[in-house]
């Protein structure tokens, strides 16, 4: 029996393409579609790995390496660039790097800045995988490491004009304490011994402190949180004022890999576009629930940066987070670990998991999440109470909160 052939009369696919004449003209060509004095309100996905040269092109790789082309989306993109741009102009940063993560952000710039017999002055109090680089990568490749707890700003006066570090990293706000980092006093002493300062920002967000303007060189976020703030998609930034630190990353960027999927950017741009607008609800909600919190059964202590019985109220709040003072919020249950579970177990509203920045209220204790490889003794030595209740507020309404942790404290036995 005869095979079937394609239908009979029109080129196959194979012949279009062997026909130059007719390849030219029927190839679609992306981006130049766009023939109408008209543009789109929403940028483009540029869900390609690849650009087509030109002579530039040839000229940026062979100049600078493929810096400042568009050429392969590993180097750069422009739906990721879009993304960089609305983060850049948040931190009043002139330029922003994406990364695949925070920790790709993270990580990159440390071993960007960091080299074999430098010495590292980091705080005590960083998100655990940070904690992990620090404590068991940075030494094997020849890094010393200092460690001084985030609010104690004489010991990072005093270890920083010691140790003479190449570099000094803390985050703005400790997790789950919600303690401050006095940034501009230790960006003084980083300054003095010329240290590169980098800050994680992820806690308090551009909406609540800026770094850069308060001295860091560099501010890192996990873009997976309130910058994003949908619970959808995992990101991260380095945003810097220094055009040379900033190439510097972005090389690393390209050969460690950790660069952003396109798809990935525009959830973020798209998130970013709400930014302002959630937090300045979202803060205002946790300021009021904090104080509402403070009067409710059950709870025997509430740590918020805006409360005036925050251990940072009388010196660091004023200088790195003078309001709005942020959208995450601990509670002490009393009761102790158990007692915070069952309470965590009866949240109708608040969601139980980890993670933070959503429009949703996300709950959890740190006993069995964030700090879960402590021991009680080490968690208390860090200011891990028991019974803390870790809340990252949404966009749900104090009122509705309120009522959810009430009837929670109420219910847990
Ligand atoms: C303060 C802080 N920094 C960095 C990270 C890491 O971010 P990512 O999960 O986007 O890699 C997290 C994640 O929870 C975090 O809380």
């Amino acid at each position: 029996m005869e095979r079937h052939s394609v239908s009979a009369g029109y080129p196959s696919p194979t012949t279009l393409w062997e026909d130059p004449d007719v390849a030219q003209s029927n190839r679609y060509r992306p981006g130049r579609e766009h023939t109408s004095r008209t543009y789109p309100v929403v940028p483009p996905i540029y869900q390609t790995t690849t650009f087509e040269l030109d002579d530039l092109a040839y000229e940026d790789i062979q100049g600078t390496g493929g810096l400042h082309e568009t050429w392969y989306s590993r180097f750069s993109n422009p739906t990721v660039a879009a993304a960089a741009a609305d983060l850049a102009r948040l931190h009043g940063a002139q330029q922003t790097l994406m990364a695949a993560s925070g920790m790709a952000a993270i990580a990159t710039t440390l071993l960007t800045l960091l080299r074999a017999g430098d010495v590292l002055v980091a705080s005590r109090q960083v998100y655990g995988d940070t904690g992990d680089l620090i404590e068991r990568d940075l030494p094997r490749l020849g890094v010393t490491v200092v460690r001084i707890d985030a609010f104690d700003t004489d010991g990072w006066r005093q270890a920083i004009a010691t140790h003479r570090p190449a570099v000094v990293y803390g985050e703005t706000l400790s997790n789950p304490q919600l303690r401050l980092m006095d940034i501009p006093a230790v960006a003084e002493a980083a300054l003095a011994v010329g240290a590169t300062v980098v800050i994680d920002n992820t806690f308090a967000t551009p909406h609540c402190t800026r770094p850069l303007e308060l001295g860091a060189d560099a501010v890192v976020d996990s873009v997976t949180k309130f910058l994003a703030g949908h619970s959808d998609v995992v990101a991260g930034a380095v945003s810097t004022n220094d055009p040379a630190l900033h190439e510097e990353i972005q090389r690393r960027i390209i050969t460690f890999g950790g660069c952003l999927d396109p798809h990935a950017a525009f959830l973020v741009w798209r998130g970013l576009k709400t930014f302002r607008v959630r937090l300045t609800d979202a803060c205002r909600t946790a300021e009021k629930l904090a104080d509402a919190m403070a009067q409710a059964v059950g709870v025997s202590q509430v740590i918020y940066p805006g409360r005036r019985d925050h251990p940072d109220a009388d010196d660091k709040v004023g200088r790195v987070m003078p309001g709005p003072h942020g959208a995450m919020l601990t509670l002490v249950l009393e009761g102790g670990d158990a007692r915070a579970l069952q309470v965590l177990r009866r949240l109708a509203v608040a969601i139980e998991a980890t993670s933070l920045g959503g429009v949703e209220t996300l709950a959890s204790v740190p006993f069995n999440s964030s700090h879960f490889n402590m021991t009680p003794q080490e968690r208390l030595d860090a200011g891990i109470l028991p019974g803390m209740l870790r809340l990252s507020i949404g966009l749900e309404g104090e009122q509705v909160l309120f009522d959810d942790l009430r009837r929670a404290i109420r219910a847990a036995v």
